[in-house]
């Protein structure tokens, strides 16, 4: 499956996500990580923004990014960490992984980038052993229907082209549960915690599991 690469994106995106760390992200990433455990695939990985949050508990890391640039960030971010970290090539949507072998999947900011979410949580179902853990923080469209339609036209004419192929109108939710997962754990939240609204506060949080 061919895939529009996004390399400008991959330039700015590390150090403008770098000041959002500091205020309050990297804590959501801690407090959303800490039960990881065991054989663990992070999809998206981007810089490795995640790598310092993953408890002992992890005992193998395999990460899968489509932009070399971000693989080049995230391997040197694992290397400095001293952490091992398998970080490969590929995209969500077809993952060059076997059936039933991850404990756990992380996906953090990336469901609204993938090209096609049905098909990448098809594939993060099937990789995970049953009884696996989904866990995401993810922005999300509206809650109001009207609002995320308007969402959709501004994603398809301006904010997708600019970032990433990021959309900001996904009912993401809707498509985890659409593809097999216990979805009673995700909550909604709003992130950051600005007096104003902003395009990409809302955010779904927590673990989704495949059945067992
Ligand atoms: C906004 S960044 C988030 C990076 C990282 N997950 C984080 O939390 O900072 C989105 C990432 O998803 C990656 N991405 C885009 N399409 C993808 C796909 N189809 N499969 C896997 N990763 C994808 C991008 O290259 C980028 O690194």
């Amino acid at each position: 499956m061919g895939r529009r690469s996004h390399r400008l994106f991959a330039r700015w995106y590390p150090q403008a996500a770098a000041s959002l760390e500091d205020r309050g992200l990297g804590e959501q990433r801690a407090r959303l990580l800490a039960g990881a455990a065991g054989r663990v695939l992070e999809i998206g990985c981007g810089h490795g923004a995640n790598f310092a949050h993953y408890p002992e508990a992890v005992t193998e890391l395999v990460a899968v990014e489509p932009e070399e640039r971000m693989r080049d960030l995230a391997r040197a971010k694992a290397e400095e960490l001293g952490r091992e970290a398998t970080v490969i090539d590929g995209q969500a949507e077809k993952l060059p992984l076997e059936n039933d072998s991850f404990d756990a999947v992380v996906a953090t900011l990336v469901l609204c980038s993938v090209e096609d979410q049905d098909r990448a949580l098809a594939e993060i179902h099937r990789v995970l052993k049953p009884g696996g853990a989904l866990i995401c923080l993810e922005h999300v469209g509206s809650a109001n229907r009207a609002i995320r339609t308007g969402e959709a036209v501004f994603d398809a004419v301006l904010w997708s082209h600019v970032f990433g192929g990021c959309h900001t109108g996904r009912d993401t939710g809707a498509a985890i549960d659409r593809a097999g997962f216990d979805t009673g754990a995700l909550s909604p939240q709003r992130f950051p915690g600005l007096p104003f609204p902003l395009k990409v506060s809302p955010h779904l949080v927590g673990t989704a599991r495949k059945p067992a």
